[in-house]
């Protein structure tokens, strides 16, 4: 795997990724997004004004890794497909959520994401948070009602994303993030702070999907361990892209983390390249350990790390 993604003469670079375009994932991701068009179209008591904040942030275009990494590694029978969808819904709104309190002025000051203005921007600081309130909140509520899901495994799945959510997850890693600022940082450090703002999501995500697809407890474990290496490989490229892309490739600012401690800023680029194809190497044999069948996901990560060769 290591040698289809990372030919020696690559370097990186930002190629708009969407996984909408690639065949496989194309049935898997449209309902994905039916499913969070049809969230949207609930009714609900929110004012316009704030409704509108919701779908601002989580219908824009976006890559949904965590609900397709969650949908393949349940690799849901015909009956479960429905609550891999909501699950992945419930996953992305976390996401979402996170992504709109991390482009507050108080955070990464960002102006645009998912290639439109950042939700404060749009709406207001003030309807930004309650929108990001709103949208963590509902997460738990669906999966508290997944349909056909047996309560045990609700509550499982529950706990699983409150841990990755709260003061062991999320929250905690983003305060790193904040407290760190600028301040020199040991190589673990850093990694604990990716691992907790990063990391922990898409442990969740296919932590979930395992769970919800009745893997044994050491394919779970397994599986965990893909999506912790997994994520720690993301966010090291999330970096690079920071200080090499553009915002049309990435439709998000760059140079945000610029004064930040990253292992970028810390380490150089070709450091945290190098972290990168070390973790992805690491994901791949967890998730051959795994069982669970490792086509989609090596096709979702080559999607996701692809890069192109330099300009002659
Ligand atoms: C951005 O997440 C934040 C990071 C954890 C690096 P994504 O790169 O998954 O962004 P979307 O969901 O496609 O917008
Ligand atoms: C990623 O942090 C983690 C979260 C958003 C929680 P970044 O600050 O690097 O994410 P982007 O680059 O703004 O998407
Ligand atoms: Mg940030
Ligand atoms: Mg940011
Ligand atoms: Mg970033």
């Amino acid at each position: 795997l290591n040698r289809v993604i990372w030919g020696p003469v690559m370097t990186f670079s930002s190629p708009r990724i969407d996984l909408s375009e690639d065949r496989q994932f194309h049935a898997i991701w449209q309902s994905i997004e039916e499913k969070l068009a049809q969230l949207m179209a609930a009714p609900m008591e929110a004012p316009a004004n704030l409704r509108d904040a919701m779908g601002h942030a989580l219908l824009a275009p976006s890559k949904r890794v965590r609900p397709m990494m969650l949908y393949l590694v349940a690799e849901p029978s015909r009956v479960l497909a429905s609550a891999a969808l909501d699950a992945g819904g419930a996953v992305e709104l976390v996401h979402t959520a996170s992504l709109i309190l991390d482009d507050l002025p108080c955070m990464d000051n960002a102006q645009i994401r998912r290639q439109r203005p950042t939700t404060h921007v749009a709406f207001g600081e003030a309807t930004a948070i309650l929108s990001a309130i709103a949208l963590l909140s509902e997460a738990f509520g669906i999966l508290a009602a997944l349909e056909g899901v047996p309560a045990q495994t609700r509550i499982r799945l529950s706990q699983i994303l409150s841990n990755a959510v709260g003061w062991n997850g999320l929250a905690a890693g983003q305060e790193l993030d904040i407290s760190g600022t600028g301040s020199p940082a040991l190589q673990n450090e850093i990694e604990k702070m990716n691992w907790l703002k990063t990391g922990v999501l898409f442990e969740a995500a296919a932590e979930m999907g395992a769970v919800l697809g009745n893997r044994s407890e050491a394919q779970v474990a397994a599986v965990r361990r893909f999506a912790k290496h997994f994520g720690l490989a993301y966010q090291a490229l999330d970096d690079v892209r920071d200080s090499t892309g553009s915002v049309a490739e990435l439709g998000k600012d760059i140079n945000k983390d610029k004064d930040k401690t990253t292992y970028v800023t810390q380490f150089g680029i070709r450091r945290a390249q190098h972290e990168c194809k070390h973790h992805l190497g690491l994901a791949d044999d967890a998730l051959v350990e795994s069982g669970v069948t490792a086509a989609p996901l090596r096709t979702l990560v080559s999607q996701l790390f692809r890069q192109r060769a330099p300009a002659a």
